[in-house]
């Protein structure tokens, strides 16, 4: 009897053990919406006033700054590892270069900014990998969305993964089945990844990501307006692949739920976007949050609370980095 009771303890904690290793919300449970309170009282306060200026500036440097933070916390968990340049002495070549963010992320300065201010009241206290997270929250209340509490505590990555990051991130012409499935991998729901995708609400896609849906080449529906204007800019040849356009035409600038409505419309500049409503399972979601703008808002920031806990793996060598692109 006793020696059944120890195999099953000894059973009991090797399923709690491999738990704990293949985990992927693990760090969910280190983190506080009080990490900080003792250390870095003010860090709120020094992140929302940095980002204040960064989008009073430009609007477009808070949709650069939310995207950094999706692009971070989908590579290996949100740990700030696409900040890290390429290490000077060839220990890792960075995620700045791989094909989804090479000339395409953008708001480097505007964290670093942020990260310099934050340093100046709290020395070495406040990781980039939080920093970016409430820089992200911020940047999506300024520009009129939600606001959610952040839970923190995060640390940063001494290395960086461009595999990783050219391998989990979806691309503009992935179908709904591959959206979903790179959500599904990361614990996250399809619910939850058409309401990330309404961070689509704000920003710009550059002509090379949209050139084959606005020219002829798109399987989904797109409005016949909505194309010809597109074209203007980005025509079906020619060197006009960086020619911007806002992901939604509607109201650019504004965190609302302007996209859905385009999307409802067949007005979605990536035929990722308009996978979202095209005949499959998400199309009454869309019309949800197109005719409910509090639903979106309350679903996105539950949903970004979600995506923020996704966690590096354990045993990942961690730090609080002082500068946000390379290693202490
Ligand atoms: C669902 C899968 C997604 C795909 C396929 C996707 C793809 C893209 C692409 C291709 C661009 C334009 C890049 C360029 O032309 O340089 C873009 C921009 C953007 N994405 Fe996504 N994205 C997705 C989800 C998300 C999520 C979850 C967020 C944030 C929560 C996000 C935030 C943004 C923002 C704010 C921009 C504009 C950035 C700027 O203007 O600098 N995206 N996305």
């Amino acid at each position: 009897m006793a020696a059944v009771s120890v195999s099953s303890r000894v059973f009991v904690l090797a399923l709690a053990l491999l738990a704990a290793v293949t985990c992927r919300g693990c760090l969910a449970a280190a983190l506080s919406t009080k990490y900080y309170d003792k250390t870095c009282p003010a860090v709120q306060s020094v992140v929302r006033s940095a980002m204040a200026r960064a989008v009073a500036a430009d609007p477009r440097a808070g949709a650069s700054v939310l995207r950094l933070f999706f692009h971070d916390c989908f590579v290996n968990g949100c740990d700030a590892s696409v900040l890290l340049d390429d290490d000077v002495s060839s220990q890792f070549t960075g995620e700045k270069g791989a094909s989804p963010n090479l000339n395409s992320l953008r708001g480097f300065e505007v964290v670093d900014a942020v990260k310099a201010a934050v340093e100046a009241s709290c020395k070495a206290t406040v990781s980039c990998a939080d920093v970016l997270a409430l820089a992200s929250r911020d940047a999506v209340a300024l520009l009129g969305g939600p606001k959610w509490n952040v839970k923190l505590g995060r640390k940063d990555a001494r290395t960086a993964s461009q595999a990783a990051a050219n391998t989990n991130l979806p691309g503009p012409g992935s179908s709904l089945a591959s959206l979903v499935a790179s959500f599904a991998a990361k614990g996250l729901s399809a619910r939850d990844m058409t309401a990330l995708s309404g961070a689509h609400t704000v920003g710009r896609a550059r002509c090379v990501t949209f050139r084959g849906r606005v020219n002829g080449g798109d399987a989904d529906a797109v409005n016949a307006t909505f194309a010809a204007q597109l074209r203007q800019a980005c025509p079906a040849s020619g060197g006009a692949d960086g020619s911007l356009a806002p992901l939604d035409a509607e109201t650019p600038d504004a965190f609302d739920n302007g996209y859905f409505r385009e999307l409802a419309q067949r007005r979605g500049l990536l035929h990722s976007d308009q996978e979202l409503f095209n005949g499959g399972s998400q199309d009454a979601l869309v019309r949800k949050y197109a005719g409910n703008g509090a639903a979106f808002a309350s679903d996105f920031a539950k949903a970004m609370v979600r995506m923020g806990s996704l966690a590096p793996a354990v045993g990942t060598p961690l730090e609080v980095r002082l500068n946000c692109r390379r290693p202490n």
